[in-house]
């Protein structure tokens, strides 16, 4: 199995490729990424000697160089993940949402149809269901009802997905999951940016009054549910990916304080996101049914484990802080691939 993964110098993606390598290792697994301020190749370190791996740097909007490397890696399955994922940024600038998000995958699409791709799984978010009240959980019938740039973007992409499938016979399958937490993930996210800033006694910002919730899903269990819907997935269908693990931001950061032993002091509560959806929950009992997946880590354990990571790590963060981690310019002996 050849598989491309788009976005693998990001968050979930190089914890999906260090996930394929190690539990399909038969696989070869092409990377290709444009290496935007969210991609990090140092993410993927320790991998630079794998000749199962091929990072690849280029731009899913570039459809020649997507042509190049269907062709040139005999790919046989998609996990396109690469896209813009920050909210916030949405706000400020929705545009490039748009140009990565819909046409990139638009692009993507139509070189996998052109090449006769075997499968294509679209990386999405319960983001595109909207808000929640107090109670009830997003299936996969729920209505799509995106808030934000990102989440309309995220949307739009899966629609192009599923009317590819539609009309053209190619063989998707999406997911829908909720925030993911875990290493390398970068620190405009709630999380790391709260460990971050607690490590380094800066005041922690929670927007309005902190009682917006999440359903947060370690981002093993999420790569475990990607390669499950890749092989065993339905065409044309949709599967929700959740941790059943709803907590509220403000004891969630309460959470992370007296894990690092620092002062709820630190917190600061600032001006709303503007548009913040309420609340998360998801529905997994047709991934869990159809797919036989089920998260293997409690949300207590993940979130000690993640925040130990990151107290462990202050190179890795602190090189994302001072911008040092864009100077990695090769991941392999080879450099960046063809
Ligand atoms: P991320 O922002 O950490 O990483 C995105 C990656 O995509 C980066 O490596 C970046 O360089 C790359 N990229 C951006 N534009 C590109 C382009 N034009 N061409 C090629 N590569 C490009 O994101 P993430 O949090 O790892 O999310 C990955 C995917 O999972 C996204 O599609 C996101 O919508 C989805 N998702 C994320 C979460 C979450 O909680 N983080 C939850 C559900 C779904
Ligand atoms: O639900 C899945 C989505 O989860 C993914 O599709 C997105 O890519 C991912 O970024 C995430 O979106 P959120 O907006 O939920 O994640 P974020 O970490 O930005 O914020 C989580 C919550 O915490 C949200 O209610 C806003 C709040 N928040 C966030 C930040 C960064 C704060 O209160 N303070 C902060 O500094």
């Amino acid at each position: 199995m050849n598989v491309l993964v788009t976005g693998g110098c990001g968050f979930i993606g190089s914890n999906l490729v260090r996930y394929l390598l190690r539990e399909r290792p038969d696989w070869k697994v092409v990377n290709l990424d444009r290496l935007t301020y969210a991609g990090n190749l140092e993410n993927l370190a320790g991998l630079e000697d794998d000749p199962r791996h091929v990072f690849v740097h280029g731009d899913v909007c570039d459809r020649a160089g997507l042509d190049r490397v269907l062709a040139g890696h005999a790919i046989d399955a998609v996990l396109h993940l690469a896209a813009e994922s920050h909210v916030d940024r949405s706000i400020q600038g929705p545009e490039v949402f748009v140009t990565t998000n819909v046409l990139g995958t638009q692009h993507l699409l139509e070189a996998c149809r052109e090449r006769g791709v075997r499968r294509f799984v679209q990386v999405s978010t319960d983001e595109v269901y909207g808000s929640l009240g107090p109670s009830g959980a997003f299936t996969e019938e729920s209505p799509l009802q995106p808030s934000s740039p990102y989440s309309a973007s995220k949307t739009g992409a899966d629609l192009l997905a599923l009317a590819y499938h539609h009309t053209f016979g190619l063989d998707v399958v999406v997911t829908r999951c909720s925030n993911n937490y875990g290493r390398y993930q970068f620190p405009e996210k709630l999380i790391p940016r709260m460990v971050v800033n607690a490590l380094r006694g800066e005041p922690l910002p929670v927007y309005g009054d902190g009682q917006h919730v999440r359903d947060w899903l370690h981002v093993e269990d999420h790569c475990q549910g990607l390669v499950l819907a890749l092989e065993k997935g339905r065409a044309g269908q949709v599967y929700n990916l959740g941790g059943g693990a709803e907590r509220r931001n403000l004891d969630l950061v309460k959470g992370i304080l007296a894990e690092l032993g620092k002062p709820e002091s630190l917190i600061q509560f600032v001006t709303d996101r503007l548009g913040h959806d309420r609340r998360y929950a998801i529905d997994p009992a047709k991934s869990r049914r159809e797919l036989g997946w089920a998260p293997t880590h409690t949300f207590e354990q993940g979130l000690g484990d993640t925040v130990r990571w990151y107290v462990e790590h202050p190179e890795w963060w602190e090189r994302v802080l001072s911008g040092a981690y864009r100077n990695t310019v090769t991941l392999t002996p080879r450099g960046r691939g063809a």
